[in-house]
Order: structure tokens, then C-alpha cells, then sequence
């Protein structure tokens, strides 16, 4: 990529980037919220154009008009939000937009013939019978990378994938790439795990405000020179000293029963406390409860049997509204027009759990220049970039949509916060300015329920550790208890 420009208004989301990517490497793309990465990868498969600059591959310019040419070329992408269709089959997915025909029929068996010979050949664990939605996420990621190979791509660029996968799937991921590479295929990815950078990736570059900070090779450098080039200066540690003990119960729950979508039983006789002043982690394998556990405390999901209590008064099955007016602060976890209305402004989004509420409206009318004042602190307060009230939701990066969120749960009243992977996507100082803020709410006396796939980030920041599996609480740990083994054990469903 010569040169690359993306422009929009005022805004400069790539700068003259230059990046070579050699044939047969995994090459780790880094950078702050914000700094353009997936732009750049945008333009690299199709999906947008360059204001200006130019593509070369293999010596020779080309022009995309669309992701269907750079497709034809072999570069795809998976993006950051899966565009998997759920209710069709693993089968179906692949084919899809690219079918094999015989004569005017579809050839299924021809393309099964095919969708097994790639999973063999890569060690893909896919059954092409299997409807999508029943897949975790780390299956649902393996089948957008077979949709690609299917379509002969050579080039394949990945958008965080590791950032919703468990530890145990991001391994699971690592492993198809390096034998994708072995076999001469070129990776890209975008990540904020620093760590996992190591031993994975050949090259990296960092990109900083639209621009290329510098391309380096993973063996000359190591993960904290890496995020002092990621944020441009040092990182202040997060420390945590505790000015108070648990005190009294702000959440209770009490022999919970929740259904999933499919009406089948997803949290099964969960009976939990969360006390003041104290950050209890729930940890699980994704799948086992958890998203329908949060739900229901939020008053997304009915309550088939049992109690939620908040500061002792029944909040079950009732609405959202209701749960907040208790004192509930809530950050869902990301996805499609989950915890943000895109089509709103950045302002209006930062107050749109109490945009009923005085100061942001009276008499049944919104009040702008509050919301505005608001938008402006909220956003110098949590960084949120561009720092632009009028700025359309839909146009902020992954990690500012998350900044957003996050600014407006911490920022209202409440007494408890339930956090579902507040730190997912974020880049490395957003995810500790975030941990500074939970301690900080924990040490104010706010009851914190989170929910991470991160396990160290549930070691270092949870009171007590609360473990899921099947729809069951498998047990609770003290943190001083709690290791990375025994967890893992825990999660497995192994031995409380
Ligand atoms: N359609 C758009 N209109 C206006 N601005 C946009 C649009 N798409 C992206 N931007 C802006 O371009 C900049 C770069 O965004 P990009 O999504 O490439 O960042 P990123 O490096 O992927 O960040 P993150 O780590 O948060 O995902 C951001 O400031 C973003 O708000
Ligand atoms: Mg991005």
C-alpha cells in the first residue's frame, strides 16, 4: 500500500500510509483506538476507497471497486462483527455468494466434498450440517476463515480476532494460522493484546492518529516497547490500594432460573451476592449462562423462577427502566446496536439512559445545550475521539463506541454496575483507565458485578470470583485463592 489517504471532512483517519506486507508472514497491525487500522484494512480489501494512494499486488497497481474484486484478486477480510447468517448451516454460509452449480442445480455435494478437505487440510473443526447459531464464537470465527479459503483467498486479514474469543480458543485460532502461513497463505491482524503478538506474528506495525509509527520485526522487540510505541509515552500502572471492606448486600439473587432464546434452560438455580464496596467476577466459558445471567439483572430477559434483589426491593421482571431507576448502571456486551444507537450523535447517545431525567429535559422537551455540556466532559473525561458531541455514532471507531459506553454507565448514578467485557477492544491505556475506574467505583462503595473472558484481568481486579458452568454456579473462590489452574479447572466444570 503506497500512500495511503482516508479522508473524511475534517478528519484524517489515514495519513499517507505506507505498508509492504511480504507474501508467506503474519503481520500484527497495533495502534490506540481511533488510529485508523481498520480503515487501512477496509481499503486493502475493497471494502472502501482511498482518497488517494495506491495498491500494489504482486508488482502490479490495482484498483478495487469493491470487496467482490478483491475478492476475485484473493484478499478477504473477517471482519470485527461476524456477517455470518445464524440460521443457516455451516454448509450454506460457505457456499453462499459463491456457489458450485452443476447444470442449473446447486452442487452441494461437490461443495461439502470441498468444505471438508480445507477443514482437514488446516485443522478447522467445523460439521457443515451444523446451524450457525448453535456454534461459540471461536467455531463461528473458524468458519469465517473457511468462507475465504473457499473463495481461493491468499491474503487474509482479520479484525481483532482474539478480542471475544476464551483463552483457550485464541490458541485454537493461533495454531490454524501459523498452519495457514506454513502452507503460504498471508496473514494480517489487527490485536490490543499485546502479549499474544509474540511468537505468532513475523512483523508488526503501529499506526498512531492515521499515521504509520514504523514497521518492526517481532524478535527485536518485546510487548512493553511495543505499547510505549502504541500510546506514544509511558504507562502509569494501575494501582489499587483499598480504603474500605465489603459492606452491606447491594445485589441478591435467589435460585434464579432463565431461559435462552430457544426456550432451554440457560441459568439453572443461581443464587449469588454481590456486596458494597466489592467487585465480584463471573467467569465462564462463553455460552454457559452468562450473557442471559446479565440479561436478566438488567430487565432484558424474563425470569422463569427465583429473585433479583437490589438493595433489597424485587427488580425481577420488571423493565430496564425500572433497573436503573433502582440503581443499576450497565454495560452490555458489544455488538450491533446493543449498547449505543448508532444513528444518533455521540451526544445524544451519552445521555440516552436518562435523557428523561432533569437536566437533559423538562416540560416533555430535550434540553440541548445540556446535553452538549454533558457530552463535552464526558468526553474529555473517558478520551473519547473524535471529541465532537455532533459526531454520528455510527462513524466512531470500535474502541470509541466502547469508550462511549463505558463514559455513560460509570457517569450516571447507581449502585451497582454490571460490566459485561468492559475492556474488550479497548487499546491498552483505554482498558487500564477502565480498571482504574472500577477500583475507584469499588472503593466508593459500589457493588460491581463483572463478566470477562479475560481471566487475568478477572484475577487482578475481582474480590471474589464466581464461577458458571452449564447454567450452574460451579463455585466462588477469594481472590487470594484464586489461580489461572484452578479456574480453568472450575470452568471446565471440574471439581468444586
Ligand atoms: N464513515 C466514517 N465517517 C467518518 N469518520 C470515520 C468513518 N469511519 C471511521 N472514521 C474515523 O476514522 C478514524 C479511524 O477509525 P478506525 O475505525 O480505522 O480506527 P481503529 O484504529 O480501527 O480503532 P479501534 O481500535 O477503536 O477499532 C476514527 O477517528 C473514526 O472515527
Ligand atoms: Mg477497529
Amino acid at each position: 500500500m503506497e500512500k495511503i489517504t482516508k479522508r473524511y471532512g475534517y478528519l484524517l483517519a489515514n495519513d499517507r500510509v505506507d505498508l509492504e506486507i511480504f507474501s508467506g508472514e503474519i503481520h500484527a497491525i497495533v495502534g490506540e483506538n481511533g488510529a485508523g487500522k481498520s480503515t487501512l484494512m477496509h481499503i486493502l480489501c475493497g471494502f472502501i476507497r482511498p482518497t488517494s494512494g495506491r495498491i500494489m499486488l504482486d508488482g502490479e497497481a490495482v484498483s478495487w471497486r469493491s470487496a467482490r474484486d478483491a475478492t476475485f484478486r484473493g484478499v478477504g477480510m473477517v471482519h470485527q462483527q461476524f456477517m455470518l447468517i445464524p440460521r443457516m448451516t455451516v454448509l450454506e454460509n460457505v457456499v453462499l455468494g459463491h456457489e458450485l452449480t452443476r447444470g442449473p442445480f446447486l452442487d452441494r455435494r461437490a461443495a461439502e466434498r470441498e468444505l471438508k478437505a480445507l477443514c482437514g487440510q488446516f485443522g478447522f473443526d467445523l460439521e457443515p450440517h451444523c446451524r450457525v447459531e448453535e456454534l461459540p464464537m471461536g467455531l463461528r470465527q473458524q468458519l469465517e476463515l473457511v468462507r475465504l479459503l473457499y473463495r481461493r483467498s491468499r491474503v487474509l486479514i482479520l479484525d481483532e480476532p482474539s478480542a471475544m474469543l476464551a483463552p483457550q480458543e485464541s490458541e485454537g485460532l493461533f495454531r490454524v494460522l501459523q498452519r495457514l502461513r506454513d502452507a503460504g497463505h498471508t496473514i494480517i491482524f489487527i490485536t490490543h493484546k499485546l502479549g499474544e503478538i509474540f511468537g505468532l506474528g513475523d512483523r508488526i506495525t503501529v499506526m498512531r492518529g492515521g499515521r504509520k509509527v514504523g514497521t518492526f520485526v517481532a524478535e527485536d522487540t518485546d510487548a512493553s516497547s511495543l505499547a510505549g510505541l502504541v500510546v506514544g509515552r509511558e504507562l502509569e500502572d494501575v494501582v489499587s490500594p483499598r480504603t474500605r471492606q465489603p459492606g452491606a448486600v447491594i445485589l441478591r439473587i435467589e435460585d434464579l432460573r432463565v431461559e435462552d432464546d430457544t426456550g432451554r434452560a440457560a441459568i439453572q438455580g443461581v443464587s449469588l451476592d454481590v456486596h458494597e464496596g466489592e467487585i465480584l467476577g463471573l467467569a465462564g466459558v462463553s455460552g454457559n449462562g452468562q450473557i442471559e445471567l446479565v440479561e436478566a439483572l438488567a430487565g432484558l430477559r424474563h425470569v422463569t423462577h427465583g429473585r433479583i434483589l437490589l438493595d433489597g426491593v424485587e427488580t425481577q421482571n420488571q423493565t430496564p427502566r425500572k433497573a436503573r431507576d433502582r440503581g443499576l448502571a450497565y454495560i452490555p456486551e458489544d455488538g450491533p446496536g446493543v449498547g449505543m444507537v448508532e444513528d444518533f450523535t455521540l451526544g445524544f447517545n451519552l445521555v440516552l439512559t436518562r435523557h428523561w431525567h432533569p437536566p437533559f429535559s423538562s416540560h416533555c422537551l430535550l434540553n440541548l445545550r445540556a446535553i452538549t455540556r454533558h457530552a463535552y466532559s464526558f468526553i474529555q473525561e473517558f478520551d473519547i475521539r473524535p471529541s465532537d458531541p455532533e459526531f454520528p455514532g455510527r462513524a466512531l471507531s470500535g474502541g470509541n463506541k466502547q469508550r462511549l459506553v463505558i463514559a455513560r454507565e460509570l457517569g450516571q448514578p447507581h449502585r451497582l454496575l454490571v460490566a459485561m467485557h468492559p475492556t474488550r477492544g479497548l487499546d491498552v491505556r483505554a482498558a487500564r483507565t477502565v480498571h482504574r475506574a472500577l477500583f475507584e467505583k469499588r472503593n466508593q462503595g459500589k457493588a460491581i458485578l463483572l463478566v470477562s473472558a479475560d481471566l487475568s484481568e478477572l484475577l487482578s481486579l475481582s474480590d471474589r470470583i464466581a464461577v458458571l458452568y452449564r447454567g450452574k454456579l460451579q463455585g466462588i473462590m477469594e481472590s487470594c485463592e484464586a489461580t489461572m489452574a484452578k479456574l480453568g479447572r472450575w470452568m471446565l466444570g471440574l471439581t468444586a
